[in-house]
């Protein structure tokens, strides 16, 4: 939305209850792309429980023509937005509002509220868009029950779709037809949905545990079905794994999915009709990679565990986000994992959620837009769907299921349903429904100081030391934490948090030593819960100097600051039981050889970091060789470990950035494994590449990943020999599932081969008719390795390629994003010509998809960390947005913090 200057600030202690309660609403559309008519009916109700005061509705976009209270005109204002009503009824007793608007779905290219994708009208409400349909009190603690009438050209849109059930349907004159929803459940405005166009469904019926009969329907173009078949079955997993895991059964007769390929973000959990786009729905093997697979089973999986935890529990207000997001990602997360099956398979993709939260959500909380995971003030509501409300909120949850036990978990969340079903509530009342359903657990005994995840911003770290007493055979771990200042919050205002240490101890053979604390066998593993700033635990009983296997799994969002000597990762990396500090071991061996060479000079540069050829010492390459020839080790975690920590992640540890020194250290890194591993590459290639029939599951996807990272280093080590290159390229057209094909694409375009632009030309010819392929064809090249300078101009050409459309996001995505993202070799140019790009896109997107523009625009979040001249110039690119007159709010928030 354009507004004013200086927008106004929410804050989150300033919430106050409704003046007025919606108890029933009843809307009919007459649904036309260019001038939609809705008419809006209302009960209302004074809330006896606040001061007697105007109601005021939210309302944006619309076109007013008519309010009415108990059938008769009434006096009211336009305010700001909003409609303003002082004359309304005295007492208690619910009166009728109706209010008859227009909107322009047509004009509508924010995506929020109701629009049109391909000839069919879909709405998007969370979190503020209902006020675009209709004046409302459009807050998620005003929960209403709706009954929806849908009106329409039969030929155009013969399918109609709203919350709820089907109660009516039929056909009216001039070839209209019309449809009856009610959804018998009270929901807040941002869960309403309806859907019209042409459209077709695979359908599928099942009985639950209770004997009660359910309708399932995936909704997709016709054409598409024939890719549903997955997101059928991931359905129908997560039914029945919330049914096993939690005891939530589904509430409704009927629960629809249904895709459009423009939408904001990833998906949308309304009442029995989520809003999914196309890239988490459709997928068949030729189309989709298994990473697409795995996606569509994580976010299905999410959206369905939305109904409850977000739709029967809902938010009071939005900074309680969290309270839904945190805890649904932490259970679709379970989900996957439960899913995945085997513990090498769980472990993997706790490593790929790790992955993401120290990647992108470390550096969030590092940065300019850090708030905590109930963030106390927002501008824009929209800039707060990030990955600390999200990730970090899943972590918060998963230490308190780590410090109740699964068991207590279950027992906290039955809890939390008792008290709070039907019901707007906060972050606050589920931590106390876990505490208070686990009396004895050390969430309950630290409750008040675990909190603390909540109210404060920024990564701790958690400071290790250990002392081995050989006379007293004791090791004496000394664990101490500290927050740097964020936003708004002092390092020094920061209280403890409770941070909960799964550890173990190795000794010299890497066997798990048995641990004693205080004269008590607590087994192999053990959790300490560290809730001072500084607290040491004494083990007894240990015998020679041990290395420790800290912060297991992560058990806590948090860095580790702990001295390991190289022969200690070594232990850890061949020995550890816990596969993900066997991977922590690995990341931790190159990561501090990389930042020791980017932060060599001249004068300090090691002979191996002169001679960057060589930058891995040979222990370490051994050691990762051993690693990819392991016979037991599953291919997945293999191509884990084989995988260097990414640029962004190596800029994160370090205080001044280069860019182009970072890309260079890493890949003169990439290219040694490359080398020094070529007969081993070989052979996992050879052993590889060939998983059969295409089945989308955790080992066969694995050993795809691991071929395919195996192509790409035989490509990369084979540079002017074409062999690799040629067998790259015979994949990218014989392959039978995409999943290969990309990959060795990727491998082709990655390594520069000459190749790469025939294959590239190939790929195209083939797919051009498959939309999410088109995505992966420009994100590729978006990512593609910047020989001289190509990649920006090739980027420039592909924004006027026929195919590409700014307006779409998930294109713009593929291709604008991709490149300021994920391309920082590419992006930070000395010429400063890629921070150009990024602010004239900004400033493009922003006239279209604000929403899209403020995701854009923080690309460059962390401008105060590069080096000189990039620092300057990225400065100069940001505050050239800023200086945009007519900014949305969403893009200002973002610039304004960036600037500080
Ligand atoms: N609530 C959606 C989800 O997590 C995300 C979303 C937010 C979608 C806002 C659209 C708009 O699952
Ligand atoms: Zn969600």
């Amino acid at each position: 939305m354009k507004t004013e200057q200086t927008p106004t600030v929410v804050q989150r202690l300033d919430y106050t209850a409704p003046a007025f309660w919606i108890e029933t609403v009843e809307l009919a559309f007459d649904l036309d792309p260019a001038k939609t008519r809705v008419l809006n009916k209302m009960q209302v109700r004074r809330n006896p429980e606040v001061p007697a005061q105007p109601l005021r509705l939210d309302g944006e976009d619309l076109n007013l023509a008519r309010v009415l209270v108990n059938g008769s005109g009434t006096s009211f204002k336009l305010d700001g937005g909003q409609l303003v009503l002082e004359n309304l009824p005295e007492g208690p007793e619910p009166f009728a509002l109706e209010i008859f608007t227009t909107c322009a779905p047509l004009k509508n290219t924010q995506l929020s509220g109701l629009y049109v994708s391909q000839e069919t009208f879909f709405t998007q409400c969370e979190a503020q868009g209902f006020r675009r349909i209709t004046y409302f009190l459009d807050r998620p603690d005003v929960m209403a029950s709706y009954s929806v009438l849908l009106r329409a050209d039969k030929a155009h849109y013969p399918v109609l779709l709203s919350n709820g059930n089907l109660v009516e349907s039929g056909d009216l004159d001039d070839g209209r037809h019309f449809a009856r929803w009610h959804d018998p459940h009270k929901k807040p405005s941002y869960l309403f949905a309806l859907v019209a166009g042409k459209l077709v469904a695979r359908e599928q019926k099942i009985t639950s545990r209770t004997g009660k009969e359910h309708l399932l329907q995936v909704w997709v173009r016709p054409g598409d079905l024939e890719k549903t078949e997955h997101a059928m079955r991931s359905l129908m997993h997560a039914i029945a794994w919330d049914e096993a895991r939690f005891g939530l059964p589904l509430d409704l007769e009927r629960f629809m999915i249904v895709a459009t390929s423009d939408f904001n973000m990833g998906a949308m959990e309304n009442k029995g009709l989520n809003i999914f786009n196309t890239k988490y729905v459709l997928a068949n093997q030729a189309t989709a990679t298994d990473a697409d697979f795995a996606n569509i089973e994580s976010v299905v999986g999410h959206e369905y565990f939305h109904n409850w935890t977000g739709n029967r529990i809902t938010c009071r207000d939005w900074f309680q986000l969290s309270l839904k997001e945190g805890l649904t990602v932490f259970r679709d997360q379970e989900f996957s994992m439960d899913m995945a099956g085997s513990a090498s398979a769980r472990a993997v993709k706790r490593i790929e959620d790790v992955r993401v939260l120290r990647t992108v959500q470390f550096a969030e909380d590092a940065g300019p837009m850090a708030h905590p995971v109930r963030p106390d003030s927002y501008v824009e509501i929209n800039n707060f769907y990030t990955v600390t409300i999200y990730e970090k909120g899943a972590e918060v949850v998963r230490m308190q299921h780590n410090l109740v036990g699964k068991d207590g978990f279950a027992q906290g969340m039955k809890l939390y349903f008792e008290r709070f079903d039907g019901q707007a509530v906060t972050c606050d009342d589920f931590v106390q429904a876990m505490a208070d359903a686990n009396p004895a657990s050390p969430l309950a005994q630290h409750l008040d100081a675990f909190k603390r995840w909540y109210s404060q911003a920024g990564t701790p770290t958690v400071h290790a030391s250990g002392v081995f007493d050989a006379q007293a055979q004791t090791y004496t771990l000394t664990l101490r934490q500290s927050c740097p200042a964020t936003p708004g919050q002092s390092a020094s205002a920061k209280q403890p948090f409770v941070i909960p240490v799964t550890l173990g101890l190795l000794d010299g053979q890497g066997k798990a030593l048995p641990l004693q604390l205080q004269g008590l066998n607590v087994g192999t593993e053990h959790t300490l819960v560290l809730h001072q700033e500084e607290q040491a635990w004494t083990f007894t009983g240990i015998t020679s100097q041990p290395t420790p296997s800290l912060l297991r799994s992560l058990s806590a969002p948090v860095l580790l600051d702990y001295p390991f000597t190289e022969a200690e990762l070594l232990t850890l990396l061949a020995h550890d039981s816990d596969a993900f500090n066997r991977w922590e071991a690995a990341q931790r061996l190159s990561l501090r050889i990389a930042t020791n060479a980017i932060a060599a000079t001249a004068e300090t540069a090691t002979e191996k970091e002169q001679n960057p050829a060589n930058l891995l010492p040979q222990s370490v390459v051994d050691a990762l060789r051993l690693v990819l020839e392991h016979p037991q080790l599953d291919a997945a975690f293999k191509e884990l470990v084989l995988t260097l920590p990414s640029e962004s992640y190596i800029a994160e540890q370090l205080d001044s950035v280069d860019p182009q020194r970072i890309h260079s250290v890493r890949e003169a890194m990439r290219r040694q494994l490359a080398l020094a591993l070529q007969p081993q590459w070989q052979a996992a290639y050879e052993a590889h590449a060939h998983t059969g029939a295409y089945q989308p599951e955790p080992i066969a996807a694995g050993r795809r990943a691991l071929a395919g990272l195996a192509l790409n280093m035989l490509c990369l080590a084979a540079q002017g020999d074409g062999v690799w290159a040629g067998k790259a390229y015979q994949r990218v057209k014989d392959a039978g599932n995409m999943t290969d094909k990309a990959n060795a694409l990727q491998a082709l375009v990655q390594s520069a081969s000459p190749l790469a632009s025939n294959a590239l030309d190939y790929f195209y010819r083939q797919l051009r008719h498959e939309p999410l392929v088109l995505d992966k064809w420009f994100a590729l090249q978006a990512a593609a390795p910047d020989v001289q300078g190509s990649v920006l101009p090739a980027v420039k050409a592909l924004l006027k390629h026929p195919d590409f459309v700014l307006k779409n996001p998930n294109r713009a995505r593929s291709l604008v994003f991709t490149y300021c993202n994920a391309n920082p070799g590419g992006f930070h140019r000395l010429d400063a010509a890629g921070y150009i790009f990024w602010a004239d896109h900004v400033l493009a997107l922003d006239a279209i998809n604000p929403q899209m523009a403020a995701r854009l625009a923080r690309a460059l979040d962390r401008w105060q960390k590069l080096a000189p001249p990039y620092r300057e110039a990225a400065r100069e690119a940001i505050a050239r947005v800023a200086a945009k007159a007519d900014l949305s709010n969403d893009v200002r928030e973002v610039v304004a913090r960036a600037l500080g």
